[in-house]
């Protein structure tokens, strides 16, 4: 992005970075989160859970990948060292201790249920902020947020009507 590009991001620039790297660690967690319970998944409609949690983790990825991008076409630094996800995050890791799919799939749900509120939160900042490229992306990424939560809740659903 340009001078003029940033310039129109609004006078609050610094702010905007600090929020996206907010989301770009909730990210990182969220991906590791599905990466790993894909991997431990055991229990009734396994193979489906296990499907979906893959799936969904490397969209987690693709969103951090497009914070970053959006984060440096900005100006900034996405977190350079993993040890700030933690500390950075605006949602919480859900260490799966327990690998039954009702346990992951609940986990991931209330995971998908933060992402929500926090990207509904930044695109409302953003509309104020006036930087209308990085909403952009935001919407996109929420989208994504809405139908996990959907897809999760949906597989839920199943495995308890079996
Ligand atoms: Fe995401
Ligand atoms: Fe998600
Ligand atoms: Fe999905």
């Amino acid at each position: 992005m340009g001078k003029f590009g940033r310039e129109i991001a609004g006078p609050n620039v610094d702010r905007i970075i600090e929020k996206l790297n907010k989301a770009f660690a909730d990210e990182w967690l969220a991906y590791y989160q599905y990466w790993v319970g894909a991997k431990i998944v055991k229990g009734r409609m396994h193979p489906n859970v296990e499907e979906e949690l893959e799936e969904h983790a490397k969209e987690e990825l693709e969103h951090a990948e497009e914070l970053a991008k959006l984060i440096v076409q900005l100006g900034g630094k996405p977190l350079l060292s993993p040890d700030e996800w933690f500390k950075e995050a605006n949602c919480k890791y859900n260490k799966p201790d327990n690998p039954d799919t009702k346990a992951i799939l609940k986990q991931n749900i209330e995971g998908e249920q933060c992402a929500i509120k926090v990207y509904k939160e930044l695109l409302e900042y953003l509309g104020k902020e006036g930087d209308h490229v990085s909403a952009h992306e935001i919407i996109d990424i929420l989208e994504d947020e809405v139908e996990h939560e959907e897809d999760l809740e949906n597989l839920l659903e199943d495995i308890e009507g079996e």
